[in-house]
């Protein structure tokens, strides 16, 4: 007997969905959803990214007058109150390059199995890593290179996506508001409440025009760019604020194929499960920060970024390393529920990636070399969650993701109308069958202790058509 949701679920959901604003609003500009789903396909199908942050702040190692901070130390200069000209002046004698660094982060990339990198073009530090011609605080008046270009050609040449992280934040920018946009800026830190009104001569408008011409610039300059990577909103101080549908707009015109995140606008879901109302005018995809949501969040384009220890850029001292098993584990979570992982790397200033950072992402990647197919191009668990691990699927295609080994070698999958054809263990190259008994509860498959993997086991049910 059909349930009810497997014959209405479609009705409700674009219900839904149009509540959500996907019926009435057009997409990108005349764009429609056929249109939009066929741009937003490689993204969906790649599952897996990396994340990059480097900057001036990685000279800093998370250290300031000797004082080291913890937290995310791409914000040291907020937590340590530095005003723009002694943060430029302290950090760009070290902001050396070593050559090739965007080679091995391109190669670190795919050993990882990441399908595509998002690297931070400009933090809310505001040092550009490109030749812009609107400020001299960049990579080319600093080191004489354009290490924009230098890291997008390291990446295209792996075959990888390009993304490029862009903060609207900007503390270094002397029209960049200081008070009342519910946003971090250094000078409101204790140390420099002797500036009696830190906002004399700053106006916004300007900012903005100028960040306008800083997308232009890495928009039109470098070549096809795949991801666009907004960074943040407040809700006192976005959309409109940042003239968002006009930079949108502009950016589409120049990129037609780019996907870009939705924080030019405030989004609840960033700390939280609650998405509040998600609407692809304001962005293709929603950016859970350092969670993975319960339950996904159905009918949406998501992708969760991730720190691999507590930071996202480079700290000499934070080593709360997440463990191979968990991120393995969390990737298939990611994939479980119809989401994208983005993990991050922080390098060291020379561009070097930490070998913790290294360690684990070839870790990652030998898993993904194995076990891809049950990652890349699937959709969410149909059924219900299970407790021994996750469950992704393709058309004619479940994967079970076993995580916790059953002492008696069975695992139950809720699911009474599966009757694969033959079942075997992904990294059986015999592809032996194995036992699958239906009952009332579900479907009963026997693994194979032999072909276990220490970190997520996992198992083909092919439903033959
Ligand atoms: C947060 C951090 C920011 C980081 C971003 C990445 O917004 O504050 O520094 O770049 O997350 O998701």
């Amino acid at each position: 007997m059909q349930t009810i949701f497997v014959r209405y679920g479609r009705w409700v959901m674009i219900g839904v969905l149009f509540l959500l604003g996907f019926g009435g609003s057009k997409i990108g500009a005349g764009e429609t959803p056929e249109q939009r789903d066929e741009r937003m396909e490689w993204w969906r199908e790649s599952r897996l990214g990396m994340f990059v942050h480097w900057g001036l702040y990685s000279a800093a190692e998370g250290v300031w007058d000797g004082k080291p901070y913890g937290g995310g130390v791409e914000w040291i200069q907020n937590y340590a109150g530095v005003p723009a000209e002694a943060y430029s002046a302290r950090l760009r004698p070290m902001f050396k390059p070593k050559p090739g660094f965007a080679k091995e982060w391109a190669r670190l990339a795919k050993d990882m199995g990441a399908q595509y990198v998002v690297f931070t073009s400009k933090h809310h530090e505001g040092f550009a890593l490109w030749d812009s011609k609107v400020t001299d605080f960049d990579a080319k008046d600093f080191t004489g290179r354009d290490l924009f270009k230098e890291i997008v050609r390291a990446l295209r040449a792996e075959g990888l996506r390009v993304g490029v992280y862009f903060s609207v934040i900007d503390w270094h920018h002397p029209d960049f508001p200081v008070k009342g946009t519910g946003l971090p800026h250094p000078l409101n830190h204790e140390a420099n409440k002797g500036i009696a009104n830190p906002d004399q001569g700053r106006v916004m408008s300007r900012y903005v025009d100028f960040m306008h011409e800083q997308v232009e610039e890495i928009t039109t300059r470098y070549g096809k760019l795949d991801v666009l990577w907004w960074d943040w909103s407040s809700k006192e101080t976005q959309g409109d604020s940042w003239r968002a549908t006009e930079l949108m707009a502009k950016v589409r015109k120049q990129q037609p194929a780019i996907i870009m995140n939705n924080r030019l606008f405030f989004s609840p879901n960033v700390e939280g499960d609650n998405l509040g109302i998600f609407d692809v005018s304001k962005g293709d995809f929603t950016t859970p920060e350092q969670h993975i949501p319960a339950t996904g969040l159905p009918g949406v384009d998501w992708e969760t970024c991730m720190t691999l220890n507590g930071t996202w850029g480079y700290s000499q001292h934070d080593m709360k390393w997440k463990s191979t098993e968990t991120i393995i584990r969390n990737t298939a979570d990611v994939a479980s529920k119809g989401g994208n992982y983005l993990i991050n790397a922080g390098p060291i200033v020379d561009g070097s990636v930490p070998q913790a950072i290294q360690v684990r992402f070839r870790e990652l990647g030998a898993w993904m070399r194995q076990y891809g197919e049950s990652i890349y191009g699937t959709k969410a668990n149909p059924y219900k969650g299970v407790d021994w691990g996750r469950i992704t699927a393709k058309p004619g295609k479940v994967y079970l993701h076993v995580f916790d080994w059953p002492k008696d070698n069975k695992v139950l999958v809720p699911a009474t109308t599966l009757r694969p054809t033959k079942a075997w263990m992904l990294a059986d190259p015999e592809k032996r069958p194995l036992d699958c008994v239906s009952s009332t509860g579900g479907l009963t498959v026997t693994l194979k202790p032999a072909f276990q993997n220490p970190y997520n086991s996992v198992v083909v049910l092919d439903e033959g058509n």
